[in-house]
């Protein structure tokens, strides 16, 4: 029996930080209410010349370092992204380009937004296990402040940019006990971004994301719930056996109510919304390497990763590190 195990992580975020003191000359809104409804301090900006497609080559160079692999080792790589570099090519045919390799499967995750990781974690687990390939790619990357309409304080204050990236290894023992995936489209009108190709309308309308963030917030908190007794049950655990949760960095209050759920305290929950913002399918990667380099998540330990997003969308993996 094969599995795939995380080897290595990796993580790239822009010099350029925008703290909510900063939002507060651009929109009317104040640190308080930023802080209080949704715990996020600053988020970083992507400069001018920063890409999807190069924050993923650093992020990505970064975790093919930390597993001690070449990127001709890689036979898949999938990077998650509502931003990608250009409709086609994919983002990822682009890195592969960039890594000078040829040959491996390469694509984008670019519909399933926050939770674009969890299915591209999912999708390159299934093939590891199969068989089929050693060491997988996988990455999440965003520059969410150029889906922005900065004068919408509903959301300019809610996004940030960065990438992350694991490798996804090979190996006799587990590694990823589990993946979980589900969509409800019935809840496609909670959280868009439009397309121009749809019919004729403003690039400014087209590009800039629309939520209902109340509405999603009810519905964030009953998925991850039934997603967090789904993803135990299969593996016969409770969640005392849980170390860490390793969750979407939506909203603070999201992730306590999660936090509570597992009976896990807050020192054992992976966050990087205060200074990072919700960086969409970055922000599972992001966190993930940043408790594994500063040496809180442990070898052996085991860990809950989860995203929900625009779909809705949403999905988990158990993971022992
Ligand atoms: O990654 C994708 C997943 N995204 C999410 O999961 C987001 C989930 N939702 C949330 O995080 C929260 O719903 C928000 C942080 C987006 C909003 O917090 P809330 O507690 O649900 O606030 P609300 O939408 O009910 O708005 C409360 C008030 C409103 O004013 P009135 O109508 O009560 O007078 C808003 O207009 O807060 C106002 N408001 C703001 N005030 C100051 C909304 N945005 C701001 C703002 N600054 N930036």
């Amino acid at each position: 029996m094969k599995y795939s195990k995380i080897i290595g992580t990796g993580s790239y975020l822009p010099e350029k930080v925008l703290t909510n003191f900063d939002l507060e000359k651009i929109v009317d809104t104040s640190n308080d209410w930023i802080v209080d409804r949704t715990g996020i301090h600053q988020r970083h900006i992507a400069a001018e010349y920063e890409t999807s497609l190069s924050m993923a080559e650093k992020a990505a160079r970064r975790a093919m370092a930390d597993a001690g692999i070449t990127p001709a080792d890689i036979g898949m790589i999938i990077i998650a992204t509502t931003t990608p570099e250009k409709i086609f090519p994919s983002t990822a045919c682009l890195l592969q380009q960039q890594l000078g390799i040829g040959g491996c499967p390469a694509f984008d995750l670019n519909s399933s937004a926050c939770a674009g990781f969890m299915y591209a974690f999912s999708i390159a687990d299934q093939y590891i296990r199969h068989g089929s390939i050693k060491y997988a790619l996988v990455i999440g990357s965003e520059v969410m402040s150029r889906i922005l309409d900065w004068t919408d304080r509903t959301t300019c204050v809610l996004f940030g940019d960065g990438a992350g990236a694991v490798i996804l290894g090979q190996s006799n023992e587990p590694g990823v006990f589990s993946t979980h995936l589900h969509a409800d489209g019935t809840h496609k009108d909670v959280l868009y971004l439009d397309s121009i190709l749809r019919k004729p309308m403003a690039v400014e309308e087209a590009l800039s994301i629309k939520m209902s963030g109340n509405q999603l917030f009810k519905l964030a908190v009953n998925i991850l719930g039934d997603l967090f007794d789904e993803t135990l049950a299969a593996n016969s655990l409770n969640k005392s056996d849980v170390d860490w949760l390793v969750p979407h960095q939506a909203n603070i209050r999201i992730i306590q109510a999660m936090a509570k759920k597992l009976d896990l305290p807050m020192e054992r929950v992976a966050i990087t919304l205060e200074e990072q913002g919700n960086t969409s399918s970055a922000s599972i990667p992001l966190a993930l390497d940043k408790a594994i380099r500063d040496g809180r998540i442990k070898k052996g330990e085991t860990l809950l990763l989860e995203g929900f997003g625009g779909g809705l969308a949403w999905g988990s993996a158990l993971v022992n590190y």
